[in-house]
């Protein structure tokens, strides 16, 4: 957002666009936000939206679009070979990203299905600043396994490091030396799982350089890219005079392949791959027409494609890409004050609630975050993702390993909500902390064997859900 000074003590983030077409939102009340959650199995993935009020399960595939990228959409080429669409495409992230080769996929994880399935094989091993969960999943299932080098702030909830998404060298160089097959590293920026943290330019710089040295390629995940150029921008002093066209072409510049989900990155829906190395791109393309669809498509409406070059090129812009970020500052600045442990620095993605702390009554295995997600749908009609021990999975002995953070993750879709509305938030996470004695825990009702935190269903170990609505009716009266 622009540098816009408020005469009053308070500085708010400001919207620089406004809304032209609108979604009507429902909230229902209290009783029958109760009914829904329990017909939900205590998992918000399994809400009915029409039972949400405040959509922030995800950021993935629900941005606002501009009226540029609508109009764009209209002049799409469908051609199943060679439309002028993916020219358009092409030439686009070329220009942003300076590299000669791209694939275009469905979604970001089919494009880690292309690059792992190439890439990874049996007894590999693969550092990363931190995983996905769908990154892992594909490195597994080709044989190999993960390696996490964040600094030791990354995964302290409220430790202030600007950049808890760097990675730590000494680690990297002593796994690079120890004679292991390391096929890549790869970097994600705008870390996902410990709260959307960025990584800096120069660790980045510093990463691909010793890669280098050891001739192992770095492959980024670009999909929260647009997150972390806004916080090099505001926190890194070698990038505050550059663009964030400069920043994003000075990323790619230390990277060997980059791929995104353009259901983040781009606010729209599909993926691609960008590829440096002629040689590369050719291994990697026969899998297109395999998984995806052909090579000028992989699976993507041309539609959609046409909104994403819009979008990317919208991501340039600084006014449009601090949307998310400030709303989320805004969001943990507010929380923070009124003493609700959040996690800190505000990242990019969402603000998330740290529910070990929310909740530290409730013993990990009650699944802390879990049920601070499901309470505060009965609280607000808001819909966050647990970001716990819900989302682990239980390893081959049936062992279920307890998480390291117990997040609720509260996304901030890009351009989407408005800033009464996350007061609203607000509000009524603040009166959920103070009456937070009154939640309880969960426990397995069904529990799928894979990906269990998707379609899982719980039940509570008492009545407390009764028991926060009657608070509830108490303190708001008749209010919904
Ligand atoms: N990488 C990162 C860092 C992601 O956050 C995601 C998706 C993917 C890859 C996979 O992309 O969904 O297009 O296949 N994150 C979503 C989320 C699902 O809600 O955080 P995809």
């Amino acid at each position: 957002m622009a540098n816009v000074k408020f005469y009053g003590d308070q500085q708010y983030p400001l919207e620089m666009h406004k809304v032209r077409i609108i979604q009507k939102l429902n909230l229902l009340p209290v009783e029958e936000r109760l009914g829904a959650i329990e017909a939900a199995g205590f998992n918000t993935f399994l809400l009915q939206n029409r039972d949400v009020f405040l959509d922030m399960l995800t950021d993935s595939g629900v941005n606002a679009m501009s009226q540029e990228q609508q109009a764009a959409m209209m002049n799409a080429d469908d051609a199943y070979a060679g439309s002028a669409t993916y020219t358009r495409l092409k030439d686009k992230v070329t220009e942003l990203f300076g590299m000669d080769y791209f694939l275009p996929a469905h979604q970001g994880r089919a494009c880690e299905n292309i690059i792992f399935s190439t890439l990874v094989d049996d007894g590999d091993v693969v550092p990363m600043n931190y995983h996905f969960t769908t990154t892992k999943a594909h490195i597994v299932a080709n044989g190999g396994s993960v390696e996490e080098y964040l600094y030791p702030q990354g995964i302290d909830v409220t430790a202030l490091h600007p950049f808890k998404g760097n990675m730590d060298l000494g680690q990297l160089r002593a796994l690079l030396e120890s004679g292991v097959n390391v096929p890549l590293v790869r970097m994600e920026a705008g870390t996902n799982l410990i709260g959307g943290q960025p990584f800096s330019l120069q660790n980045l710089r510093d990463v691909h350089a010793l890669a280098k040295e050891f001739d192992v390629p770095l492959v980024l995940d670009a999909s929260l890219l647009q997150d972390n150029l806004y916080f090099m921008k505001e926190r890194e002093e070698q990038c505050r005079d550059m663009t964030i066209r400069e920043i994003a072409l000075a990323v790619a510049d230390a990277c060997d392949i980059f791929y995104f989900s353009a259901r983040k990155l781009g606010f729209a829906r599909g993926g691609g791959i960008l590829i440096r190395e002629e040689e590369m791109y050719k291994r990697m393309r026969g899998l297109v027409p395999m998984f995806e669809g052909f090579l000028t498509y992989g699976g993507m409406s041309v539609r959609e494609m046409e909104a994403i070059t819009v979008g990317l090129e919208e991501t340039m812009d600084y006014d449009m890409i601090s949307h998310g970020p400030q709303f989320i500052e805004y969001t943990v600045a507010e929380l923070d004050k009124r003493g609700v442990p959040v996690v800190k620095p505000a990242g990019g993605l969402g603000a998330h609630l740290n529910a070990m702390d929310f909740v530290s009554h409730l013993d990990q295995r009650e699944y802390p975050a879990g049920a601070l997600n499901a309470a505060l749908y009965l609280t607000s009609g808001v819909r966050g993702m647990e970001r716990g021990t819900m989302s682990e999975e239980r390893d081959a002995d049936g062992v279920e390993p307890l998480a390291n953070m117990e997040l609720v993750r509260l996304a901030m879709p890009r351009r989407v909500f408005t800033l009464s509305q996350v007061n609203y938030l607000i509000d009524r996470v603040t009166w959920l902390h103070e009456n937070r004695g009154l939640i309880g825990g969960l426990e397995w009702e069904e529990e799928p064997e894979i990906l269990r935190f998707f379609y899982g269903r719980m039940r509570p170990t008492s009545d407390w859900p009764q028991q926060l609505l009657a608070k509830f009716r108490e303190d708001f009266g008749d209010s919904l």
